[in-house]
């Protein structure tokens, strides 16, 4: 049977400048290529799901704009349903401007559009179809209440629910004790936990903090510098895994893509460690292509580099 994902989250649609550097205030610079990616957090980590072979259950908003309707063509593409995706009238999809150098590096602004639209009354629309997954995936580019409201519907319904509070903001202990995995970058980690996180040991003590706060796993993903992985209760369950030595094109949904990959392997019973590096398989080779959705590798090929590392 496929292992079945609950997604609520955003919908962007990613105008992307490759640019030789980032340019300075007042300064206007000619960049190398434009490109209209689909993107959004949520959308990345339900399309990284369902490449890794899981059955979606995505609640999200779009407006009504040529955006919002290839946004749902996409999603249907990579086999999703988009009957719990609201279309919402006279309003924008979500639109994410992003800025790429050379060193493969983005900075991004985002226009929430639609995403903010995102409200209860959704998530009970589809509550049917939700409860049926094993796990909740949320981010946090929707509205939080609505976020703490799936959140509070996974729990009561018994699915697990893993958080990737991205882009990072305050949040009560009280919902970090709801989160069964807690999935951050390392600016969310030292936002998180009021530790700055800069390699493994700071890692750690940030984990430490935020299991103290009520988090049960956390897992940071430290780019080149590996996962830090830390299962709850005991210091020496936590462990670096090491980044693979890639090509980095683009960092955009390399996350997303590693979260989408851990959910994927945590409905599938896998050990932690054995799904964290399955996870972390498919963001190295996300990192490796341009964009969000146009890098998020298909299975075979996540599993191709894993058996590559564990054979050596
Ligand atoms: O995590 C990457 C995503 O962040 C991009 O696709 C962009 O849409 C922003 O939401």
């Amino acid at each position: 049977m496929k292992p079945h994902i609950a997604v609520v989250g955003s919908i962007n649609m990613d105008l992307v400048f490759r640019t030789p550097r980032i340019p300075a205030a007042g300064e206007t610079l000619t960049g190398h290529s434009f490109h209209q990616i689909q993107g959004g957090k949520g959308a990345n980590q339900a399309v990284a799901a369902a490449r890794m072979g899981a059955e979606l259950s995505f609640v999200a908003c779009v407006g009504d704009d040529g955006f919002g309707t290839s946004s749902l063509r996409a999603l249907e593409q990579d086999g999703i349903a988009t009957n719990t995706i609201r279309q919402v009238t006279q309003c924008a999809t979500g639109v994410a401007g992003i800025l790429l150098d050379d060193a493969g590096q983005n900075r991004i602004v985002l226009a929430p559009g639609a995403n903010a639209q995102l409200n209860k009354v959704d998530i009970d629309a589809a509550i049917h179809t939700l409860t049926q997954a094993q796990l909740l995936v949320c981010q946090l580019e929707s509205p939080l209440d609505t976020v703490l409201y799936a959140i509070d519907c996974a729990k009561n319904a018994g699915l697990a629910v893993l958080l990737n509070p991205a882009p990072a903001q305050a949040l009560e202990d009280k919902v970090l004790a709801q989160v069964d995995y807690l999935v951050l970058n390392e600016t969310e980690a030292s936002f998180l936990s009021g530790q700055t996180v800069t390699d493994g040991a700071s890692a750690q003590s940030a984990a430490e903090v935020l299991q103290q706060r009520g988090a049960n796993v956390v897992v940071i993903t430290m780019g080149a510098l590996g996962v830090l992985v830390a299962e709850k209760g005991n210091a020496s369950l936590a462990y670096l895994l090491p980044a693979y030595a890639v090509n980095v094109v683009d960092t955009t949904g390399a996350g997303d893509t590693f979260v989408g990959a851990l959910a994927v392997a945590i409905a599938e019973a896998q050990e932690l460690r054995a799904a964290s590096m399955f996870a972390q398989s498919a963001a190295a080779l996300a990192v490796t292509q341009l964009g969000a959705q146009t890098s998020i590798p298909h299975r075979k090929a996540v599993e191709a580099l894993r058996n590559s590392v564990i054979t050596l």
